[in-house]
């Protein structure tokens, strides 16, 4: 009797409620535990999609200074549109970390007595590990962003071509002969620290261990998961995450053990 009452309805967070207009349904989409979820997923396949198209991108650099330089400077020449791009870009990031940490809490706070299941307990394990992977993987950003973006992190020793004298400059400085961004060089000195490689290369891990259960968690969410194709599932998932981390650490590799110099 009391699952029908309207005023219960109201607060039950893990239901769509039903309702006319798109602003009702994105109410609907941001406040219940469902809709939650969901975006979680969908923010989740854009984030893994940016990481595959930043991956192809870098990959360039085997391809020497001038394929990747070109790459870079093609990116700059889309002015409002890359700036669209990392706005977008940044919201759903910042979607994906909200809704995660406020389901967390959410769940937290509907369990305070702890598990009596296996089954359960397994469930919290990986939510426990996504969560803790998923900040470090956004710690990981912020120095990322201050490493190649912002170039914070260290100084490269130039020459001046007019005084001969010599100055500390900013890795996003660095030009190539073309008067270009010089990103190849750029990476090229970021990676030739081994604290700095090795610290990539362990974020890399982390990402790994994320992607592989975030892709799956994806298929569950949208409905596309049934126990006889979980292995399947299980597969594709850990072959996307191999596949993005070998190719960023092929690159921190090859640079850190002069292949690409
Ligand atoms: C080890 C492999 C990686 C390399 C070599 C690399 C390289 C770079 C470089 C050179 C830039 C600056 C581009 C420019 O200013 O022209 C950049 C920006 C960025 N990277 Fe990476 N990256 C790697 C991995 C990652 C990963 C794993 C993520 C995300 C989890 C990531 C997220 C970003 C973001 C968000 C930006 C800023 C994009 C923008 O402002 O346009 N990168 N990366």
């Amino acid at each position: 009797m009391s699952s029908l009452m309207p005023g219960k309805q109201q607060h039950t967070p893990n239901t769509l409620r039903s309702g006319l207009g798109l602003l009702n349904w994105a109410t609907n989409i941001f406040t219940t535990s469902v809709g939650s979820k969901l975006l979680v997923a969908i923010t989740g396949i854009l984030l893994s999609g940016f990481v595959i198209i930043h991956l192809i991108g870098n990959l360039k650099l085997f391809g020497g200074p001038d394929k990747i330089n070109a790459y870079a400077e093609f990116l700059k020449e889309l002015g409002p549109l890359l700036w669209a791009a990392r706005i977008a870009l940044l919201t759903v990031l910042l979607i994906h970390l909200t809704l995660v940490i406020r389901l967390k809490s959410r769940s937290a706070w509907a369990r305070p007595q702890g598990y009596y299941y296996t089954k359960t307990i397994q469930a919290s394990q990986s939510s426990r590990t996504m969560l803790m992977t998923g900040i470090v993987i956004f710690l990981f950003i912020l120095f990322h962003l201050a490493h190649y973006t912002f170039g914070l992190i260290e100084k490269k020793e130039v020459t001046d071509p007019v005084t001969g004298a010599t100055v500390m400059k900013n890795y996003t400085e660095l030009k190539d002969a073309k008067g270009r961004h010089d990103v190849y060089q750029m990476v090229i000195h970021g990676f030739t620290s081994p604290v700095i490689s090795i610290f990539y290369l362990l974020c890399q891990l982390v990402l790994m261990v994320h992607l592989s259960h975030g892709l799956q968690s994806v298929f569950q969410t949208l409905g596309l998961n049934s126990p006889r194709i979980q292995p399947t599932i299980y597969w594709i998932a850990h072959l996307i995450a191999l596949l993005i981390v070998l190719g960023n650490s092929a690159i921190v590799v090859a640079v850190l053990f002069g292949y690409v110099k």
